[in-house]
């Protein structure tokens, strides 16, 4: 079975969103199975148009995405950019999906919500995304809540080419959403989305994280007042990261006196740091190194392209482009 999903280089790496509802899962259904990740860089051009910006962001990326692996993970990492033909394919898929389903998009009605002045790639941004998937005989993409539209135009995308071309030749992916995953707060309380601006970024520095998680919403009860872990947001997110019997020791300070908001999120901080600290580490030699990591990518863009041009090849026969 083939696994495959992507974080765009858009932001400034990997958030706990991302991790959470993204990373984790496709480790878990990757562990067995084939597992390809890559770096859809051509989307991310939709809203990045600083060519530094673009750079750092894919840099960073990358780095963390080889920091977060286990070593000798025996995934495909690529960037989606040096695919020599995945805007062709996009461009085939395009000439098979109705206008009037893309007008359905909630990323582009949300887009165009926001700003009058959107660029035609918001537009297309689904199609390429089909190409991304189906160019690959993809059979599963792990993914967010948000990308479950974007799964289905797949789906449909992938249909009508095989229904128009009387084929099977494309696969129909299925989304694997995590459906068990807890709402994660962001720092304002609100569950955490690109449209709050809430993130907490995994691999900021230390002080950076600080102030992120320093930052996070709480009640206002005084130090003397027993408070409810349930309902705070910083409890919430410690239960990601701490074993059972932390959490039961860290609720009962909640409940008891002499334990203040602030203590939580120190607490909180540590866990985090603990946590990611192996990927920090080795995010820092990756970025001290950028070699290191482009030579990783290099080795997986041949796997990925060798297996996307064959696909390319074979539907440009089935549209009869080329015999
Ligand atoms: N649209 C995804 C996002 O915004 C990124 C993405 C692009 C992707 N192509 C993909 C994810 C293919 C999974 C599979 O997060």
């Amino acid at each position: 079975m083939r696994i495959l999903t992507g974080v765009k280089p858009t932001w400034n790496g990997m958030h706990l969103w991302n991790y959470l509802w993204m990373y984790l899962p496709f480790i878990e259904k990757a562990k067995w199975n084939e597992g390809f990740l890559f770096l859809p860089d051509f989307h991310s051009l939709t809203s990045v148009h600083d060519p530094e910006i673009m750079q750092r962001n894919k840099h960073r990326l990358a780095a963390e995405l080889f920091a977060l692996m286990p070593e000798d993970a025996p995934f495909t990492i690529f960037e989606q950019s040096k695919m020599s033909h995945i805007n062709d394919m996009s461009w085939i898929l395009s000439s098979v999906t109705p206008y009037s389903l893309m007008l359905r998009a909630h990323s582009f009605k949300d887009s165009q919500n926001k700003n009058s002045d959107i660029n035609m790639a918001v537009f297309n941004y689904p199609i390429l995304m089909a190409a991304d998937i189906i160019g690959y005989d993809v059979d599963v993409v792990p993914v967010g809540k948000d990308q479950k539209q974007h799964l289905e135009f797949t789906r449909d995308i992938a249909g009508n080419f095989n229904r128009l071309y009387n084929t099977d030749f494309f696969k129909l992916p299925e989304p694997y959403i995590d459906s068990n995953l807890e709402l994660i707060p962001g720092t304002d309380g609100r569950k955490m989305s690109k449209s709050y601006d809430n993130f907490i970024w995994i691999f900021d520095d230390e002080k950076t994280l600080k102030k992120k998680i320093m930052s996070i919403v709480t009640g206002s009860e005084s130090l003397e007042d027993p408070k409810d872990p349930e309902s705070c947001n910083v409890y919430a997110l410690m239960k990601f990261f701490a074993s059972d019997t932390q959490l039961n020791t860290i609720a009962d300070k909640y409940r008891a006196w002499w334990y203040w908001y602030g203590h939580a999120k120190l607490e909180l901080l540590d866990m985090m740091l603990t946590y990611f600290w192996p990927a920090r580490e080795k995010y820092q030699k990756y970025m001290d190194n950028y070699d290191l990591v482009q030579e990783k990518l290099d080795a997986g863009n041949d796997i990925a392209e060798k297996i996307h041009c064959k696909k390319y090849e074979e539907m440009k026969k089935i549209v009869w482009l080329s015999v």
